[in-house]
């Protein structure tokens, strides 16, 4: 990690940070949604109230050694279980024009199955009514990441295909009940990253039969049948809102011209993005190089169920935050992905290796990068990372970047309130972000939508409170809310450029 100096000596404290100056040529499309995001887990707190039930990350956070800093839980984070009113009014005085956060399965179902909870149902009601009352469009999230843990003891979760009906079970009374009041909802979030790289501690947890490295597999082919069907189910209820999963991933880069970067590239995009893209945007199936790598035990789709899976997502809605180098450091990897008998086998043909800059692997910001400084600045990959996604999947009803946001470095040093009200990295972050949202719409790429994440410090999962997304800062002991100077910034970025009629 670089010494704080080296971030901000270019912008020295109480230096005003470039506006963004408006490019007559520059303007948000009509229809164009913006707004900032959060989760039921990392945000609502209320652990206990109301009659939730235990979701996983109540036992990770609790429980697991490892899985948690300084012992920090979601039991009370943000309190925005009873704070929402004030947090909503906090966005629409900025103007904000949506608010996306998640529903808690594990509220609604607390044991994810069975009895429905009709005080949780209630409580949503008056969140999503709050947002229209103030103007803000609510844009909700069926699962993001808290399962209930009653689903994962009775048969594993995500492992086990059971999963499906009880995910449509909860869907069908989650949309009947909200129906069109929400224009847009996302069935689940970021299915890589809990299929993958949250792998869940076997010891407190139901045991399953299935290898842990084809774990991944398993999860992510329920996921494409939970997330289809509920698009399906959605359509039947007579559900207008535009419907799609969250998919995620950095934009990779060869780290040099040869043809094994480029294949370790190409294996980037299919093991990550293409994994749940393909299947929805392309043909109802993974891609080439999953079926080659991980033929052996990758689950099979129907022609049937193919066919459900192809065209179920609105819009191509990617969570975005950075660019990452990918290369194959060594023959060792070709080697590895050709060579079946490998015991690495099943993960190396997952792997490329990816060079992250010193910040912690988020390549964002005017951090000097010794390799290729230029990749830092959003304006400098954003825009080739939505040519990309345009090009690859061909989305008919466009791209949303569904979640974009910067934890600057140092904050959590910082005890005064002041200094973190002034975010100058993050402040450059979210300018150069719309700046380069702008020049992909300006060239053509018809982006839709943008959330930052996040609304207001938060949960940041397994790193607890340490790492600060929030567009506002959040005194946890108080619960006090203030605006950071980048949410200004993002704001900005909408009254500079303007909308088309
Ligand atoms: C993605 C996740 O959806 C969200 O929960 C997380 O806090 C942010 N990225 C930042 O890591």
């Amino acid at each position: 990690i670089p010494p704080p100096g080296l971030y901000y000596s270019s912008f020295p404290t109480g230096q005003q940070i470039p506006m963004a100056s408006k490019n007559s040529s520059w303007s948000f499309p009509k229809g164009f949604w913006w707004g900032v995001a959060s989760a039921a887990y990392q945000a609502e707190g209320a652990a206990k109230a109301e009659g939730r039930g235990p979701s996983i990350w109540d036992v990770l956070l609790h429980r697991v050694t490892g899985y948690t800093v300084a012992n920090q839980t979601g039991d009370i984070a943000d309190n925005h279980y009873y704070m929402y009113k004030q947090d909503i009014a906090r966005i629409a005085a900025l103007g904000v024009k949506t608010y996306s956060f998640s529903i808690s399965w594990s509220r609604i179902f607390p044991f994810g199955n069975g009895q429905i909870n009709q005080e949780a149902l209630e409580h949503y009601d008056d969140v999503i009514n709050t947002c229209i009352e103030y103007g803000v469009e609510p844009s909700v999230t069926l699962f993001h990441w808290d399962l209930p843990l009653n689903l994962q003891n009775l048969y594993g979760g995500w492992l086990s295909s059971e999963i499906v009906d009880d995910f449509l079970n909860y869907a069908k009374v989650v949309f009947s009940y909200y129906g069109n009041k929400v224009p847009r909802w996302f069935t689940v979030n970021e299915p890589i990253v809990f299929c993958d790289d949250y792998p869940l501690p076997d010891n407190y947890f139901t045991n399953t039969s299935i290898p842990k490295y084809q774990q991944p597999y398993w999860c992510g082919h329920h996921v494409l049948l939970a997330h289809s069907g509920a698009y399906h189910l959605a359509r039947s209820l007579g559900i207008n809102g535009t419907i799609s999963f969250k998919n995620n991933g950095g934009y990779k880069i060869p780290l040099t011209n040869s043809s094994a970067d480029a294949r370790a590239v190409q294996r980037a995009w299919d093991f990550n993005e293409g994994w749940f893209a393909n299947p929805t945007f392309i043909n109802g199936d993974y891609p080439t190089n999953l079926k080659d790598f991980v033929s052996d035990f990758l689950p099979d789709f129907t022609d049937a169920e193919k066919q459900m899976i192809n065209g179920t997502a609105d819009v191509f809605a990617h969570d975005a935050y950075t660019s990452q180098f990918y290369f194959a450091p060594d023959a060792g990897i070709d080697s590895c992905v050709q060579n079946k008998s490998n015991p690495l086998w099943p993960s190396c043909a997952n792997t490329s290796y990816t060079y992250s800059s010193s910040d912690g692997g988020w390549n964002v910001g005017p951090a000097a990068d010794p390799l290729s400084p230029w990749l830092h600045k959003a304006t400098d990959w954003v825009p080739a990372f939505l040519h990309y996604i345009a090009d690859t999947w061909k989305p008919a009803g466009g791209i949303a970047v569904t979640e974009f946001g910067f934890a600057e470095p140092f904050e959590v040093q910082k005890t005064i309130k002041a200094d973190i009200l002034f975010d100058p990295i993050r402040s450059s972050y979210y300018k150069d972000y719309m700046e380069a949202i702008l020049i992909a719409i300006s060239e053509g790429v018809n982006v839709v939508g943008c959330l930052a994440w996040s609304i207001f410090d938060n949960l940041e999962w397994s790193d607890g409170y340490q790492d600060k997304f929030g567009l506002q800062y959040v005194n946890f002991t108080t619960q006090e809310r203030a605006y950071k100077a980048s949410f200004f910034e993002y704001v900005n970025a909408f009254v500079t450029y303007g909308q088309d009629e």
